[in-house]
């Protein structure tokens, strides 16, 4: 793909602007703002749980009071961060046409908290919890009181209603996320490291079916000068906030003829 050789935040802009159309794929990088740690990196979530131990689904089964320490953390912090400056930058978006969907890896509902309407959870939401032998499903402010171990009405403890290891992408997520990514004119992978399959082919089904890569990120991933077109070093809310602001320049509306 052919790019200008100026500023490469507006040339992304200039991009999206053309385009209209772009998915946005999100990781842990872009909720980091809000205060919630990323899972990979010295003071990732996986730093302090061996995810093997922590975050599978045959730990769940094995023992699930263990594995409810590392969910305790993540619900509490989770259930008090607010939306952050790329979250809403992203809802301007989608609100201005640029973007129409966002598929996200995190399941701290804080794009649909910062305005983003078209959310796809591919790893699900900590607001339900379920249990794995009823299936009965609850919100998780219903059964869940920090340092407690919330439980179903039949007994059994129950689970955030999220994928952990082990588990199989909700169908509709996978689905859905697949299609935009086949459909979509640009790619905008945002705040993941790209190491969890099958999210990190997300990028690759988009850019094999002709969309532009962009990713924003302050580090270089497994993405980078690979499926990506335009790396944007930087945080999300940085680089977002930015891009909105290009975006409203009338003069990277290309015409259409
Ligand atoms: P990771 O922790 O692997 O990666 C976070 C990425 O965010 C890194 O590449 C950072 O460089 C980047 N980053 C950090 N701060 C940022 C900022 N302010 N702005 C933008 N980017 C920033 O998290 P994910 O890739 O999301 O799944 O992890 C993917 C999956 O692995 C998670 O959904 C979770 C985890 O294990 C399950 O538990 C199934």
């Amino acid at each position: 793909m052919r790019t200008g050789g100026g500023d490469p935040i507006r040339e992304a802009a200039r991009i999206l602007a053309e385009r209209r159309n772009a998915v946005v794929l999100t990781g842990a990088g872009i909720s980091v703002e809000s205060g919630i740690p990323s899972f990979r990196g010295s003071q990732g979530m996986w730093a302090k749980y061996d995810p093997m131990e922590y975050a599978t689904l045959h730990a769940f089964m094995q023992s699930p009071r263990k594995v409810w320490e590392m969910l305790t953390e993540m619900v509490s912090v989770c259930g008090f961060a607010s939306p952050n400056a790329a979250h809403k930058g992203l809802a301007t978006l989608e609100e201005t046409g640029v973007v129409r969907a966002v598929i996200t890896q995190n399941v701290d509902g804080l794009h649909q908290a910062g305005g983003s309407r078209r959310v796809i959870e591919f790893h699900g939401n900590l607001d339900e919890l379920i249990c794995v032998y009823c299936w009965k499903r609850y919100p998780t402010r219903d059964r869940w009181t920090p340092g407690s171990v919330p439980l179903c009405d039949c007994g059994e403890i129950l689970k955030p209603n999220v994928v952990l290891f082990g588990e199989p992408i909700p169908w509709l997520a996978q689905e859905q996320a697949e299609e935009e990514a086949r459909t979509c004119g640009v790619l905008v992978v945002i705040g993941t490291s790209a190491q969890v399959s099958p999210a990190c082919d997300i990028p690759r089904i988009a850019k094999e079916s002709g969309a532009a890569v962009v990713e924003i990120n302050p580090e270089e991933t497994f993405l980078t000068g690979n499926v990506t077109d335009i790396h944007l070093r930087g945080s999300a809310s940085e680089v977002i906030g930015k891009i909105v602001i290009f975006s409203r320049d009338p003069t990277l509306q290309i015409p259409r003829g």
